[in-house]
């Protein structure tokens, strides 16, 4: 019996050395301690043997039984802390990790260099006025003095929305209706930010594009101002040292009319493929505006002088950020548009 119960301690180390999980550990301890256990049921042969025998076996059964139940709480204890610690290494958190970061919006390239655009000006004084991007032929021709021949009144040139009605070829328009509004007041200093549609589309034309639209009305208003004050513009926004030039042109709606080109921001001058070897950028149209304009819209030619300009905004922001095709701001490419969040 004593040999019996040896083995029975044996097999139990054993087997409380080998298992792996709590729930099986219980079930051994049941197998061998239990009410129906191995042990329970080896003593209840007790009966059976010499009296002088059994202190000693019972004696040793005490033993084994406080052994074994010793053992089984010690191995739960260990399997109890191994589990603890898989289940924390499944929870593990790496603090070092980079973090994930959501995708945030941010305004549109063309939208920044407007709103830098009307900073500068607004910085000078001016304030800010908008006007219908779906205008009449009123509004954006024959009150700018534009010929009924003028090409850019063709159906093939314009979005009509149906006769007379179109969406504005140039923020012009915005001219005559801030004169409209507050002749015959002075001075006037607007400027017109906003869109304009022609039916144009390649590298260099898109259909829809943006124009900053000016207008300074005072008295004594030369060419001098108009010059000084896009000098200025020009560079707050491409720098202390940007020269412009002023190149006679042709608009109805001024006279004299001038383009304005700005040194080339990519060569500084010297020439390369983006000013086509000429060292200058065109980014807008000026002029003194014309007599009849002013008179057309309540001010008097003789007692004011007014400068215009449309730039385009386009223009400035491919030199800005150094862009070579127009199509880029509207093909909703987010490795471009990110780059400027
Ligand atoms: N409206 C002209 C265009 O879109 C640009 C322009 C030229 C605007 C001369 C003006 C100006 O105000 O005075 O081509």
């Amino acid at each position: 019996m004593q040999k019996k119960l040896r083995e029975i301690h044996n097999q139990a180390v054993a087997e409380i050395v080998a298992v792996q999980t709590e729930e099986d550990l219980k079930k051994i301890q049941i197998r061998f301690l239990g009410k129906k256990g191995e042990m329970t049921s080896l003593l209840r042969g007790m009966g059976q043997l010499p009296p002088e025998e059994r202190p000693l076996v019972g004696g040793l059964a005490n033993q084994i039984r406080d052994e074994l139940t010793n053992l089984f709480a010690a191995r739960e204890e260990e399997l109890r802390s191994k589990a603890r610690q898989r289940a924390m290494a499944k929870e593990h958190v790496d603090v070092t990790l980079p973090g994930k970061q959501p995708m945030i919006g941010h305004l549109h390239p063309l939208t920044l260099i407007m709103e830098e655009i009307s900073n500068i000006f607004l910085g000078m004084g001016f304030t800010i006025k908008e006007g219908p991007e779906i205008e009449t032929e009123y509004y954006n021709f024959e009150a700018l003095n534009i010929p009924r021949e003028h090409p850019a009144r063709e159906m093939q040139d314009s979005f009509y929305i149906r006769p007379e009605i179109l969406l504005r070829t140039h923020t012009s328009p915005v001219q005559i209706r801030t004169m409209e509004e507050l002749a015959p007041q002075v001075p006037v200093r607007i400027i017109a930010p906003g869109k304009v549609y022609r039916r144009d589309d390649d590298a260099t034309h898109s259909p829809m594009f943006h124009q900053v639209e000016g207008l300074v009305i005072d008295r004594d208003i030369s060419l001098s101002d108009l010059k000084g004050t896009l000098l200025l513009f020009a560079r707050q926004m491409f720098g202390p040292n940007q020269q412009v030039r002023l190149r006679p042109s042709f608009f109805p709606f001024t006279e004299p009319s001038a383009e304005v080109d700005i040194a080339c921001v990519i060569c500084g001058g010297q020439g390369c493929r983006v000013c086509k070897d000429s060292g200058w950028i065109e980014i807008l149209g000026s002029g003194m505006v014309h007599p009849r304009v002013l008179e057309l819209s309540g001010y008097d030619p003789e007692e004011y002088t007014a400068y215009a300009f449309g730039m385009g905004v386009e223009r400035v922001a491919m030199l800005k950020y150094g862009i070579d095709d127009l199509r880029m701001f509207f093909s909703n490419d987010i490795r471009m548009l990110r780059q400027f969040g």
